[in-house]
Protein backbone atom coordinates (compact mmCIF):
# COMPACT_ATOMS: atom_id res chain seq x y z
CA UNK A 1 0.00 0.00 0.00
CA UNK A 2 1.16 3.53 -0.94
CA UNK A 3 0.17 6.48 1.85
CA UNK A 4 0.78 9.83 1.73
CA UNK A 5 2.12 11.74 4.70
CA UNK A 6 1.35 15.69 4.11
CA UNK A 7 2.49 18.42 5.74
CA UNK A 8 3.88 21.91 6.27
CA UNK A 9 7.08 20.46 7.60
CA UNK A 10 8.71 23.78 8.00
CA UNK A 11 10.88 22.31 9.13
CA UNK A 12 10.60 18.81 9.37
CA UNK A 13 11.26 17.69 12.98
CA UNK A 14 12.73 14.12 14.40
CA UNK A 15 8.79 13.28 15.36
CA UNK A 16 8.12 13.54 11.75
CA UNK A 17 10.75 11.37 10.63
CA UNK A 18 9.58 9.15 13.41
CA UNK A 19 6.78 8.68 11.81
CA UNK A 20 8.17 8.29 8.54
CA UNK A 21 10.24 5.72 9.75
CA UNK A 22 7.32 3.65 11.02
CA UNK A 23 5.35 4.58 7.99
CA UNK A 24 8.49 2.67 5.88
CA UNK A 25 8.22 -0.47 7.81
CA UNK A 26 4.73 -1.06 7.74
CA UNK A 27 3.28 0.39 3.99
CA UNK A 28 5.38 -0.31 0.92
CA UNK A 29 5.75 3.26 -0.58
CA UNK A 30 5.51 6.58 1.41
CA UNK A 31 5.10 10.00 0.11
CA UNK A 32 6.21 12.85 2.12
CA UNK A 33 4.19 15.62 0.57
CA UNK A 34 5.07 19.72 1.59
CA UNK A 35 1.99 22.23 1.64
CA UNK A 36 3.05 24.97 -1.23
CA UNK A 37 0.65 27.64 0.10
CA UNK A 38 2.08 30.95 -1.01
CA UNK A 39 -0.32 32.84 1.84
CA UNK A 40 1.31 31.23 4.45
CA UNK A 41 4.59 32.98 5.93
CA UNK A 42 6.97 30.31 6.60
CA UNK A 43 10.69 29.92 7.68
CA UNK A 44 12.08 27.91 4.87
CA UNK A 45 10.86 28.01 1.01
CA UNK A 46 9.09 24.64 0.26
CA UNK A 47 12.49 23.64 -1.96
CA UNK A 48 14.52 24.14 1.13
CA UNK A 49 12.16 21.92 2.92
CA UNK A 50 12.51 19.64 0.55
CA UNK A 51 16.51 19.24 -0.07
CA UNK A 52 16.08 18.97 3.97
CA UNK A 53 13.63 16.21 3.93
CA UNK A 54 15.58 14.25 0.75
CA UNK A 55 18.65 14.58 3.28
CA UNK A 56 17.10 13.33 6.05
CA UNK A 57 15.06 10.39 4.98
CA UNK A 58 17.60 8.91 2.06
CA UNK A 59 18.27 6.27 4.52
CA UNK A 60 14.64 5.06 3.71
CA UNK A 61 14.37 3.34 0.27
CA UNK A 62 10.72 3.79 -0.10
CA UNK A 63 10.22 6.94 1.09
CA UNK A 64 9.78 9.72 -1.48
CA UNK A 65 9.38 13.38 -1.33
CA UNK A 66 7.06 15.44 -3.13
CA UNK A 67 5.49 18.80 -3.01
CA UNK A 68 1.76 20.02 -3.59
CA UNK A 69 -0.38 22.89 -3.32
CA UNK A 70 -4.53 23.19 -3.79
CA UNK A 71 -6.31 20.39 -2.05
CA UNK A 72 -5.50 17.19 -0.47
CA UNK A 73 -8.00 15.50 -2.00
CA UNK A 74 -7.32 16.28 -5.48
CA UNK A 75 -3.44 15.92 -4.96
CA UNK A 76 -3.69 12.21 -3.73
CA UNK A 77 -6.43 11.51 -6.40
CA UNK A 78 -4.05 12.61 -9.26
CA UNK A 79 -1.29 10.34 -7.16
CA UNK A 80 -3.23 7.43 -7.57
CA UNK A 81 -2.93 7.07 -3.34
CA UNK A 82 -6.37 6.77 -0.96
CA UNK A 83 -4.59 6.64 2.63
CA UNK A 84 -3.11 9.60 4.50
CA UNK A 85 -0.92 9.58 7.16
CA UNK A 86 -1.06 12.06 10.31
CA UNK A 87 0.41 11.87 13.42
CA UNK A 88 -0.98 12.55 16.66
CA UNK A 89 0.61 13.93 20.29
CA UNK A 90 -1.72 14.88 22.12
CA UNK A 91 -6.00 15.09 22.24
CA UNK A 92 -4.76 19.01 21.58
CA UNK A 93 -4.36 17.32 18.06
CA UNK A 94 -7.67 15.50 17.87
CA UNK A 95 -9.92 18.53 17.02
CA UNK A 96 -7.86 19.84 14.24
CA UNK A 97 -7.05 16.66 12.92
CA UNK A 98 -10.64 14.89 13.14
CA UNK A 99 -12.18 18.16 11.26
CA UNK A 100 -9.61 17.52 8.87
CA UNK A 101 -10.20 13.82 8.37
CA UNK A 102 -13.53 14.33 8.16
CA UNK A 103 -13.50 17.25 5.74
CA UNK A 104 -11.11 15.40 3.29
CA UNK A 105 -13.59 12.06 3.48
CA UNK A 106 -16.44 14.38 2.12
CA UNK A 107 -14.96 16.13 -0.51
CA UNK A 108 -13.68 12.24 -1.28
CA UNK A 109 -15.33 9.30 0.09
CA UNK A 110 -12.65 6.78 -0.78
CA UNK A 111 -9.35 8.97 0.89
CA UNK A 112 -9.55 7.35 4.55
CA UNK A 113 -6.93 8.94 7.03
CA UNK A 114 -4.79 6.79 9.27
CA UNK A 115 -3.59 8.55 12.48
CA UNK A 116 -0.28 7.11 14.07
CA UNK A 117 0.25 8.05 17.50
CA UNK A 118 3.78 10.33 18.27
CA UNK A 119 6.42 8.44 20.08
CA UNK A 120 6.34 9.50 23.85
CA UNK A 121 9.58 11.26 23.64
CA UNK A 122 8.17 13.55 20.76
CA UNK A 123 5.04 14.42 22.00
CA UNK A 124 6.03 17.96 23.11
CA UNK A 125 7.56 18.49 19.53
CA UNK A 126 6.55 20.88 16.76
CA UNK A 127 8.36 22.58 14.20
CA UNK A 128 6.57 25.87 15.70
CA UNK A 129 8.58 24.92 19.33
CA UNK A 130 11.78 24.06 17.23
CA UNK A 131 11.30 27.68 15.32
CA UNK A 132 11.29 29.34 18.59
CA UNK A 133 13.90 27.74 20.78
CA UNK A 134 16.17 28.75 18.19
CA UNK A 135 15.78 32.35 17.43
CA UNK A 136 16.35 32.92 21.43
CA UNK A 137 19.36 30.35 20.56
CA UNK A 138 18.59 27.08 22.71
CA UNK A 139 19.86 23.94 21.74
CA UNK A 140 17.59 21.97 19.14
CA UNK A 141 20.09 19.83 18.20
CA UNK A 142 18.40 16.80 19.71
CA UNK A 143 14.89 17.61 18.02
CA UNK A 144 15.68 17.89 14.47
CA UNK A 145 17.89 16.23 12.11
CA UNK A 146 21.29 17.56 11.64
CA UNK A 147 20.74 18.92 8.08
CA UNK A 148 18.03 21.27 9.59
CA UNK A 149 19.93 22.45 12.79
CA UNK A 150 22.59 24.01 10.87
CA UNK A 151 19.97 25.34 7.91
CA UNK A 152 17.99 27.38 11.18
CA UNK A 153 21.44 28.80 12.68
CA UNK A 154 22.62 29.38 8.80
CA UNK A 155 18.88 31.00 8.07
CA UNK A 156 18.78 33.25 11.27
CA UNK A 157 22.33 34.55 10.69
CA UNK A 158 21.43 35.94 7.37
CA UNK A 159 18.43 37.59 9.58
CA UNK A 160 14.79 36.14 8.75
O1 LIG B 1 1.78 20.22 9.04
P1 LIG B 1 0.40 20.81 8.98
O2 LIG B 1 0.48 22.29 8.73
O3 LIG B 1 -0.43 20.45 10.18
O4 LIG B 1 -0.30 20.12 7.69
C1 LIG B 1 -1.60 20.49 7.30
C2 LIG B 1 -1.92 19.99 5.88
C3 LIG B 1 -0.89 20.46 4.88
C4 LIG B 1 -1.97 18.48 5.89
C5 LIG B 1 -3.34 20.54 5.53
O5 LIG B 1 -3.36 21.91 5.77
C6 LIG B 1 -3.75 20.29 4.09
O6 LIG B 1 -3.92 19.16 3.67
N1 LIG B 1 -3.90 21.38 3.32
C7 LIG B 1 -4.29 21.32 1.93
C8 LIG B 1 -5.65 21.95 1.72
C9 LIG B 1 -6.76 20.96 2.00
O7 LIG B 1 -6.84 19.91 1.41
N2 LIG B 1 -7.66 21.34 2.93
C10 LIG B 1 -8.84 20.51 3.21
C11 LIG B 1 -8.71 19.76 4.50
S1 LIG B 1 -9.32 20.74 5.81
Amino acid sequence: MVVVYPGSFDPITNGHLDIIERCSKKFDKVVVSILYNPSKKTMFTVEERKEMIKEAVKKFTNVEVDTFSGLLVDYSKAKGISTVIRGLRAVTDFEYEMQMALMNRKLDDELETVFLMSSNQYTFLSSSVVKEVAIFNGDISKLVPKVVNQAIYKKLKGGL
